[in-house]
């Protein structure tokens, strides 16, 4: 007898009216019938998906938790159908040695409702080798802050690091980590010149704040990336990518040989720097929105590897301060699966890509072998979703801490309904149930 049973599953590309057996926290079987079971859930022929990964989150725990921590964080993915999160390094301490990636591990498996993996930090460059050894999803450089010299030394650094997925981080010289950077790309001369022109130049209206960080500080970031990257033979993982013409530089790559991925986030696909106007320092995010001639689009999916909401929670009264003192960051959690469920009741997606987007290409880019598909096997993860359901992004009603989006008032049809960690029911028609997330290793 198996722990649970989901009853009338519509599973998309796989079947429109079957049973999930699962055991042990693990899919069991894929049946027609109904098996025997403790547990009976009928999902009456709602769409069961893989449970969602987030690779690019910022949970602010340690260290922020005025802005979210993994509690109010983690209730927020399981809240919009995420069963996995990654986390960024960019907390207080950063998660740069291994010894605070360590400590990031006892505290998000603490609190953390759904699972999690983390992203490592770079400062010090003998701490790589260390940190490696600890299972990181990948090391985050944020190329907007570091220059070149610094880039190179740790494009270096991980190359050297030998993979064996078959060793547990137990010998000296092989690690269990595929090597593999994730960058946050503009480049820093660019952003500084136009930043200080318009700055000092007195303007302060939030509108210019795409000017101060224009196109092509990302595009010859991303260049200069993917140069790095082909030089050293890494695979990059290019987060957040905002312009077409980025997308662009991508793609050659890639066609040239280079191992490189790339990430866009739901607000850099669905809005434009208008989005100034209504909502201000709100829709402060770097990469800044861009405008309708340079940005990406929803027709882009195709040659876009992940969506990644780079969930980034700010409290209300600091993004309230002008544009040059609010920090950039907007949450993403509990709005991302609705607004790309909306795009699929209106033909622009297919069930097909969103799961490779946000479920099966995560989880092979970042290395988590048994999450991202619903298959004999693997973890129980799911998302429950409801098409017909209908609703406005109301930030007042998120469970994350950061009550505000440039979403606010957006309809939307097609909405998570159940999610489930492990075979775990952890939310259910909104209402998050707390259980214990783990860490996630290959
Ligand atoms: O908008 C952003 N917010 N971009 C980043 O790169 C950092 C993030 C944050 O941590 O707030
Ligand atoms: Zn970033
Ligand atoms: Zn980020």
């Amino acid at each position: 007898m198996s722990d649970l049973a989901l009853l009338n599953c519509n599973i998309p590309g796989i079947n429109e009216n079957c049973t999930v057996e699962v055991e042990n926290g693990k899919i069991k079987s894929i049946k027609k019938i109904g098996p025997k079971c403790d547990k009976i859930i009928d999902l009456k022929g709602k769409i069961l998906l893989p449970g969602l990964i987030d690779a690019h989150v910022h949970m602010r725990d340690p260290g922020l938790t005025y802005k979210e921590d993994w509690k109010t964080g983690s209730r927020a993915a399981a809240s919009g159908g995420f069963t996995t999160v990654l986390d960024m390094p960019n907390t207080d301490p950063k998660t740069t040695t291994a010894e605070r990636f360590k400590e990031k591990i006892q505290i998000a498996g603490s609190k953390s409702v759904v699972d999690f993996g983390l992203h490592a930090g770079v400062e010090k460059l003998d701490e790589i080798p260390k940190i490696a050894k600890l299972h990181p999803s990948s090391f985050k450089i944020f190329a907007d802050i570091v220059d070149n010299g610094f880039l190179m030394d740790a494009f270096n650094e991980v190359s050297k690091l030998k993979y064996n997925p078959s060793t547990q981080g137990q010998k000296a010289e092989k690690y269990p980590f595929k090597p593999l950077i994730s960058l946050h790309c503009e480049d820093k001369d660019i952003v500084r010149h136009c930043t200080d022109k318009l700055k000092f130049g007195g303007v302060s209206d939030s509108k210019v704040y795409s000017r101060a960080r224009p196109a092509l500080a990302e595009e010859v970031s991303v260049s200069n990336i993917v140069t790095m990257a082909e030089h050293s033979n890494i695979h990059v993982h290019i987060c957040h990518v905002s312009t077409s013409k980025s997308l662009e530089i991508i793609r050659r790559a890639e066609l040239a040989g280079c191992m490189v991925t790339c990430e866009a986030t739901p607000h850099h696909l669905l809005l434009d720097s208008s989005s100034f106007e209504e909502f201000g320092t709100l829709a402060k995010t770097n990469p800044p929105l861009r405008d309708g001639k340079y940005r990406i689009k929803i027709s882009d999916l195709d040659s876009i590897d992940i969506v990644g909401t780079d969930h980034a929670p700010h409290e209300l009264l600091e993004k309230g301060r002008d544009v040059w003192n609010a920090p950039p960051g907007i949450p993403g959690l509990e709005t991302a699966l609705s607004l790309l469920l909306t795009q699929i009741n209106r033909k622009e997606l297919s069930f097909k890509r969103l799961i490779k987007l946000l479920s099966e290409n995560p989880a092979r880019i970042f290395n988590i072998p048994k999450k991202g598909s619903i298959k004999e096997g693997m973890d129980a993860d799911f998302v429950v979703v409801d098409m017909k359901r209908e609703g406005v992004v109301d930030p007042k009603t998120f469970q994350s801490k950061a009550e505000y989006s440039p979403f606010e008032g957006f309809q939307v049809k097609g909405m998570p309904v159940m999610t489930l960690v492990r075979g775990n029911v952890v939310m259910d028609e909104g209402e998050v149930f707390e259980k214990k997330g783990k860490f996630i290793h290959s």
